[in-house]
């Protein structure tokens, strides 16, 4: 969709209908302020638990907890007003039973007043994401790599390399699709099989990692500026704040040792009052 005028939020319909017709446009946002930037140039916002990694410093997103993703996403929605908001379910909050990932679920949307979900989930927890759906809860899925399941996979794995990796990403894809997501992330996957997976499945897939073949793309916003130090190979920087911050903290830090800053502007002086 194009840069927006009007006030009102993109809509969980509306990216649906994107597929097949135009790019779908995604980033994350953790913060009011980014978001409020982020918020015209997109489709859709998501909160996701990479804030774990790019905010707080955890090795893994495991460590996230729902409280974190309920702060953040209010931060997000204070923020922006255009974009359609998505929250991450964390690790811990969905997969016990379709109950438990449905409290979350209601928690996280009523706390926040964000407009869908995202699960990362495949074959085995399909049947809770249509239990979230068929009870109004609007599910993004996640297939491919998983970033929650970096310790069953020993890292962050791209996906696709045998035939057997090839068909159970294909049917995590199918089977979330079934289950009624409105759209798929799909992470860290070879390219033909991200392009296979698009043209299979009838919700729109958001590629990271996944080739131009897929129907939108979305980046972990702190990657595409370059203030995570760690850039995984299918990142594109468009700007290296990394630099632009130590720069400016190295300028700052040399202006008060050398007693110039503040200087004659930047101090009060006030007419003495009798
Ligand atoms: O947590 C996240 O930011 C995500 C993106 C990588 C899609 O799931």
């Amino acid at each position: 969709m194009s840069k927006h005028t009007a006030t009102k939020r993109i809509t969980v319909p509306d990216i649906r209908a994107l597929k097949g017709r135009e790019k779908i446009v995604c980033l994350t946002a953790y913060t009011a302020p980014v978001a409020a930037l982020l918020d015209s140039h997109v489709d859709l916002l998501l909160v996701g638990d990479s804030v774990g990694m790019v905010v707080h410093g955890l090795p893994t997103p495991t460590g996230v907890t729902l409280e974190m993703m309920i702060m953040h996403g209010q931060a997000v929605m204070r923020g922006s007003s255009h974009a359609l908001v998505v929250i991450d379910l964390p690790f811990g909050s969905f997969e016990a039973s379709p109950e438990q990932a449905f409290t979350s679920a209601v928690r996280v949307m009523q706390e926040t007043g964000c407009q869908a979900v995202k699960i990362e989930a495949g074959v085995a927890l399909a049947g809770t994401i249509e239990f979230l759906v068929q009870r109004g809860v609007p599910v993004m899925g996640h297939v491919g790599l998983r970033p929650q399941a970096v310790h069953i996979d020993g890292g962050f794995k791209a996906k696709g390399r045998s035939d057997d990796e090839r068909s159970r990403v294909m049917a995590e894809a199918r089977a979330v699709d079934a289950a009624g997501c409105f759209a798929i992330v799909l992470e860290g996957v070879a390219e033909s099989l991200a392009a296979e997976i698009t043209a299979n499945v009838a919700a729109p897939i958001i590629g990271i990692g996944a080739s131009p073949h897929c129907d939108g793309q979305i980046l972990v916003t702190d990657d595409m500026l370059g203030t995570f130090e760690w850039t995984p190979k299918f990142v594109r920087r468009y700007a290296d704040l990394r630099t632009t911050i130590d720069d400016a903290a190295a300028r700052y830090a040399a202006d008060v040792r050398a007693a110039t800053f503040p200087g004659e502007a930047e101090v009060y002086r006030f007419k003495q009052k009798n």
